[in-house]
């Protein structure tokens, strides 16, 4: 069979990314600028300045991803591009290239779900898995657990009801005052601490999950005891979100009867998670996931969950417009057209 080549670009939040990947697995480039810097003085992302740093980058981190790649703009087979989720102006940036090329190029344009390229990142890892298998997609903007039916049929099966476990742990170290972006601090501060705090852990009866309330929990605790120790803090705090993830993979798990589970997303690169997952390897479970580089936002994820779409013949058209609130969509549902007028998460 002939290769493919699938030239991904990401742009949905601070990391402006371009990718080629062949056969919607092996990484040719993968090409990555990230803002971090620039918002940190904000605390956060400025979503005005993340736009304007895209349409700065874009040219040249493409024009790098080809070059790595050792490869022509004429022997790509398709564009893929993130359509949503993500910030409004953020995305149109990657959108406006990709439909430029797509024009310029007369190749196919395809429009993917930001969270469909978490997912993927796991078959770049490892190009032994396959679908049928559960993931839960653990970042700063989602917290979704999902059957993965197929490579482009997905069912959601809980999600969080307020923050997502990214944005936990942003605010958290925010308020202690350990820096940004949150994640990798409390990460690595809590491998100094111990897990001593009572912290309190959200149960729903369905496969929901909840994170303002250990959230504003920790950060009361830290306003009335400032002197408390930040890295039990960090270290407790990782305890219970850990403990609410499994809880609800593993009862998912059950009830589906599938033993083969994968991480995605920023905060799968957090190490007391994927270490309490990996210990459920004793159990009988299969424990997937994505190299660090994967976790977070980059364009090769794209670029593989665009190869799935491309192979099923979903491509999009010029009229394809940004949808920041995308949700994850049943297969013969998850059109860019359909999906404009639907705001699913
Ligand atoms: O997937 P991602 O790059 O962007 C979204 O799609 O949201 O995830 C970013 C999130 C941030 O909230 C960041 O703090 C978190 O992932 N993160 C981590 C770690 N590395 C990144 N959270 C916990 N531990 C980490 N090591
Ligand atoms: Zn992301």
């Amino acid at each position: 069979m002939k290769d493919t080549y699938i030239l991904g670009i990401e742009s949905s939040c601070d990391e402006t990314s371009a990718a080629i990947v062949k056969n919607g697995r092996e990484v040719l480039s993968n090409v990555i600028n990230s803002q971090i810097k620039i918002h940190e003085q904000f605390g956060g992302v400025v979503p005005e300045i993340a736009s304007r740093n895209h349409i700065e980058a874009i040219s040249n981190v493409v024009g790098q991803a080809l070059k790595e790649a050792n490869i022509t703009m004429e022997e790509i087979d398709a564009i893929a591009c993130t359509y949503g989720p993500g910030l409004v102006g953020a995305l149109l940036v990657g959108i406006s290239y990709a439909k430029a090329l797509s024009y310029a190029l007369n190749k196919p344009l395809v429009a993917t779900n930001h969270i469909h390229g978490h997912i993927a990142a796991n078959y770049i890892t490892h190009p032994d898995l396959k679908p049928p298998f559960l993931c839960l997609v653990i970042s700063g903007g989602h917290t979704h657990l999902m059957h993965i039916k197929d490579y482009t049929e997905f069912e959601i099966l809980g999600k969080t009801s307020d923050d997502a476990v990214g944005e936990a742990f942003d605010k958290v170290a925010r308020v202690i005052g350990i820096g940004y972006p949150g994640g990798p601090k409390v990460d690595e501060l809590a491998k100094e601490g111990k897990t001593t705090i009572e912290l309190p852990k959200t149960h729903f009866d369905n496969l929901d999950f909840s994170f303002s309330g250990i959230k504003t929990a920790v950060i009361n605790l830290h306003h009335k005891m400032p002197e408390m120790n930040k890295a039990d803090l960090c270290a407790s705090f990782e305890k219970v979100i850990t403990e609410e993830l499994i809880d609800n993979t593993s009862k998912a798990s059950k009830k589906l009867n599938i033993k083969k589970i994968a991480l995605a997303g920023g905060v799968s690169a957090n190490s007391y998670i994927r270490k309490k997952f990996l210990e459920l390897q004793k159990q009988g479970y299969q424990i997937y996931y994505p190299e660090p580089v994967l976790c977070t936002d980059n364009a090769a994820m794209i670029a593989s969950a665009g190869y799935y779409q491309y192979l099923d013949g979903n491509k999009a058209d010029l009229t394809l417009n940004a949808v920041p609130n995308l949700g994850t969509v049943l297969r013969g549902e998850n059109s860019p057209l359909r999906d404009r007028s639907q705001s699913k998460i």
